[in-house]
């Protein structure tokens, strides 16, 4: 029998993603998975200001860093690499075993991460913006 696709309302469809989705789960991953995510904030107070923020996803053993932002007056002192090692502690913490980052290819972000002991691991090509984005990691345990 067809089946009509429609657009519908945010949140229309959660009762049968939390219905569907073990099993969905199950058969994507070949294993059964209780999936389970998080978003950690992070920021780096100078008194009362704050002067940079660190934001990252964590779901199935992985922590995305989603966002740094050093104020532009505080960058080069360290702050963005304090708040990456937080968020590693946190990701440690939660049994992660990998950080992860999309920064544009061979950017000033990507050389900030590797300065911060991430690695490239691989390069989506006209990825975000259509350009070319270096997938980048760094191991945990
Ligand atoms: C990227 C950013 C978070 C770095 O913050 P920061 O506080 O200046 O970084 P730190 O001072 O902790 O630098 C850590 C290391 O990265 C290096 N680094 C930082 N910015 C760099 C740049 N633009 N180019 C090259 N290296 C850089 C530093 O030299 C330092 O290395 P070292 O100590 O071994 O010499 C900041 O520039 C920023 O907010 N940029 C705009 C947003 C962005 O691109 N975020 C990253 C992706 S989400």
């Amino acid at each position: 029998m067809p089946v009509e696709i429609v657009r519908v309302q945010p949140g229309t469809v959660m009762e049968f993603v939390r219905s569907a989705e073990r099993e969905a789960l199950k058969t994507f991953y070949d294993f059964s998975v209780i999936w389970h995510e998080q978003t950690h904030d992070f920021a780096a107070m100078d008194g009362e200001q704050m002067v940079g923020v660190a934001q990252i996803h964590v779901a199935a053993s992985l922590a995305n860093v989603h966002r740094v932002i050093v104020l532009p007056q505080r960058r080069g002192a360290g702050i963005g690499r304090a708040l990456l090692r937080s968020a590693a502690d946190v990701a440690n913490y939660y049994n992660c075993h990998k950080m992860t980052a999309l920064v544009p290819h061979r950017s000033a972000a990507q050389k900030f991460f590797e300065r911060c002991d991430y690695r490239e691991e691989a390069i989506l090509p006209q990825h975000t913006f259509k350009l070319d984005m270096a997938a980048m990691r760094k191991f945990l345990l």
